[in-house]
């Protein structure tokens, strides 16, 4: 067996004073899907800015693809191929979508890599492609997560995580968003995400992390922690 691609180690993180995370761990295996789940405020976005150097943990260790990256500074964790598509799906509202997505590939400096990441991203994104003159402000907030995600494919990571990207979206946009999950982990992706929407989340996930108070509270594989009473009677609303 292959080590892990991502592995965070008991990350104590949090903001001024007040420590967020208490020993946090976690870890994605390449080609996993690993969802994270807990109730609002149980420190899953702290998670992911620790981990991507948007904070710096107090300790702990962040070892991405075999090197240690703890404390690195964010542009230089994603030239490491680690992308990361915060909370709230954000464009650039006056830029079209084309130019939304030339904008994520600004670490690469090869043309011919960029139009091959364009095309990957528009088979994913097919209406990407039809759209890409529209100016990304325009469009609705399913479409404009398709963008911030599709951006952040631009650059080829190795990993990608994602902070609740159905949060706000119709029924329709939600099951479009993960449906798109899912597909880019067939494309050979590896994704790590956060999510509300615990059982969806789960159903599509390898494997499952819930935190509580900023600490690990349950891990397992995603359909194991779906049948989960515990899971089922705290996120799963049964
Ligand atoms: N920028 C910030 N400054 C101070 N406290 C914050 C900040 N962001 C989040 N917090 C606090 O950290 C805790 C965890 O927040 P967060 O990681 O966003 O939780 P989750 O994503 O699980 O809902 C909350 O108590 C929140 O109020
Ligand atoms: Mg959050």
């Amino acid at each position: 067996m292959t080590g892990p691609l991502l592995s965070a180690h008991r990350i104590t993180a949090g903001y001024g004073m007040l420590d967020i995370l208490h020993g946090v761990s976690l870890t994605v295996a390449p080609g996993e899907i690993v969802s994270i789940i807990g109730p609002n405020g149980a420190g899953k976005s702290t998670a992911f800015k620790a981990i991507v150097g948007l904070l710096r943990p107090r300790a702990g260790s962040v070892v991405f693809n075999g090197a240690e990256i703890t404390g690195l500074r964010p542009d230089l964790v994603l030239r490491r191929g680690l992308a990361y598509v915060p909370q709230g799906r954000i464009v650039f509202p006056q830029m079209t979508v084309l130019e939304n997505l030339e904008m994520g590939a600004y670490t690469v400096r090869d043309e011919a890599r960029i139009a091959d990441a364009l095309e990957r991203v528009y088979a994913l994104f097919p209406i990407l492609r039809e759209r890409h003159g529209q100016k990304a402000g325009t469009m609705s907030g399913g479409e404009q997560q398709m963008v911030a995600i599709a951006r952040a494919l631009m650059t080829a990571p190795r990993l990608i995580l994602l902070d609740e990207p159905s949060l706000g979206l119709s029924p329709k946009f939600v099951a479009l968003i993960f449906d798109r999950l899912v597909e880019m982990k067939r494309a050979g992706y590896t994704l790590a995400l956060v999510e509300q929407n615990a059982a969806r989340a789960l159903a599509i996930a390898d494997r499952g992390y819930v935190l509580e108070l900023g600490k690990n509270r349950l891990e397992g594989r995603g359909a194991a922690l779906l049948a989960d009473p515990e899971v089922k009677r705290l996120y799963l609303g049964g």
